[in-house]
């Protein structure tokens, strides 16, 4: 059984950013709903469930057709919201420090060249998808729910949901303003270990 991760902080916590009451409805709706989701197809096939979800979504080709786009969707909507409210911190934003800047730097100028970027690219997603910094320093995008270890790639060091759901209520349809809020939120300290652990 997967279950809906607590989130790291209060509903209210970011709320001069990203209000309590999409907070509530990001994590509690939306995310239980991917969890529950997979629950209901993981259980027809009682094979799978005993499988990490990370290496479910690793090899999605070789799962069974009838479960495929029910992990692929309802299980990269779980992965990714599990990172994504570590990805956010109420002690967030500022700048990044150490190894994670001088890379970001080394491949952007500066840290407001990778900030531009990585915007460009979350305001470029056609519908819904997420934003990546993958620990080569690569800025991705994908669609929907689809997650980079999908692709073969590595666990992104960072990622931004750029779903409606997520800024619907406090920015309408303005996606550039969420987007620039975001950056207040980051959690640059759980990035920077992302990337330790990869080294
Ligand atoms: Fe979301």
């Amino acid at each position: 059984m997967h279950t809906l991760p607590d989130l790291p902080y209060s509903y209210d916590a970011l709320g001069k950013y990203i209000s309590a009451d999409i907070m509530k409805l990001h994590h509690d709706k939306h995310h239980q709903t991917y969890v529950d989701k997979l629950n209901v197809a993981l259980d027809a096939t009682p094979e799978l469930k005993e499988r990490p979800l990370e290496e479910l979504l690793k090899s999605l080709d070789t799962l069974p057709e009838g479960v495929r786009a029910a992990v692929r969707n309802q299980g990269g909507g779980h992965y990714n919201h599990a990172l994504f409210w570590q990805w956010m911190s109420p002690n967030g934003g500022g700048e990044p420090t150490g190894e994670l800047a001088e890379k970001l730097v080394e491949r952007y100028g500066s840290y407001q060249g990778f900030v531009d970027e990585f915007t460009t690219k979350s305001l470029g997603v056609f519908g819904s998808g997420w934003a990546w910094l993958q620990p080569n320093m690569d800025i991705i995008t994908t669609s929907n729910q689809d997650t980079p270890i999908m692709q073969g790639l590595d666990a992104p060091l960072l990622g931004l949901d750029v779903w409606e759901h997520a800024y619907y209520l406090d920015y309408k349809n303005k996606r550039d303003d969420y987007v620039k809020a975001w950056w207040n939120v980051v959690n640059w300290e759980f990035v920077a270990g992302r990337l330790k652990a990869n080294d």
